[in-house]
């Protein structure tokens, strides 16, 4: 079981990364259109300097921006040249193109991230290309009315009944309960947006508890 951080913001992930728990790291290119507009390697090397900063060694997902399939290879070699750490897999979105990419970059020792996954049968043909991790998007899913603890746990049965190796990643979390659900449906991999980091370690008893014990303890100790 482990916690991605699905973000590019900056400040965000090193919260995070001070915390301890991420396991790895997402990008998309929409995520990473919401930060300041810039060069994209520059900003990627800048995520990549603090996890060397925190001395993390964990996955980080680089999507390619093309639907061509010789297109997707050439970008994703080109990141692993670029970047100067290990970790980076190239996210390959799911579909005819997307299973070349992914299978041409697996020959050539690449890790590779099959995302946009929104069914059973496209997580399954992505696992029998190759690809390392295969990214289920649990809120698109839900958003035309299928079932996406029912999706999740399929997949997750399949690959165990077959042995596939591939990591099951969910994405596209709306709610705290999407990630409380898809760790039930079996998912290796949750990558939440920040914005759900802090709720999901609060609760009110929490705060009233140690009110309640910071308090005693002052008046006794006065
Ligand atoms: C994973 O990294 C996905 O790209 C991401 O979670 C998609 O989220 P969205 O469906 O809210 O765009």
């Amino acid at each position: 079981m482990k916690i991605f951080v699905d973000s590019a913001n900056l400040g965000d992930i090193e919260e995070a990364l001070k915390r301890g728990f991420p396991r790895g790291i997402t990008t998309n290119p929409s995520i990473l259109a919401k930060e300041p507009k810039g060069d994209f390697k520059k900003h990627i090397e800048k995520i990549i300097g603090l996890l060397v900063k925190y001395n993390y060694q964990i996955p980080l997902s680089v999507e390619v921006f093309t639907n061509d399939a010789k297109e997707m290879v050439r970008q994703g070699e080109d990141f692993i040249k670029s970047f100067d750490y290990p970790h980076v897999n190239v996210k390959i979105p799911v579909g005819w193109a997307g299973l070349e990419a992914i299978r041409e970059l697996r020959q050539r020792g690449i890790q590779v991230n099959c995302t946009c996954c929104m069914s059973y049968n496209q997580a399954v043909m992505a696992a029998m290309a190759g690809a390392n991790f295969v990214s289920l998007f649990y809120g698109r899913i839900r958003d035309v009315g299928y079932d996406a603890f029912s999706v999740v746990k399929q997949v997750r049965e399949t690959f165990r009944q077959w042995n596939y190796p591939s990591e099951i990643i969910v994405g596209s979390i709306r709610h705290i309960c999407d990630i409380n659900e898809a760790l039930q449906a079996g998912a290796d991999i949750i990558t939440v947006p920040p914005k759900f980091f802090e709720q999901m370690v609060s609760h009110p008893k929490t705060d009233e508890a140690v009110d309640q014990f910071l308090t005693d303890f002052k008046h006794w100790m006065s």
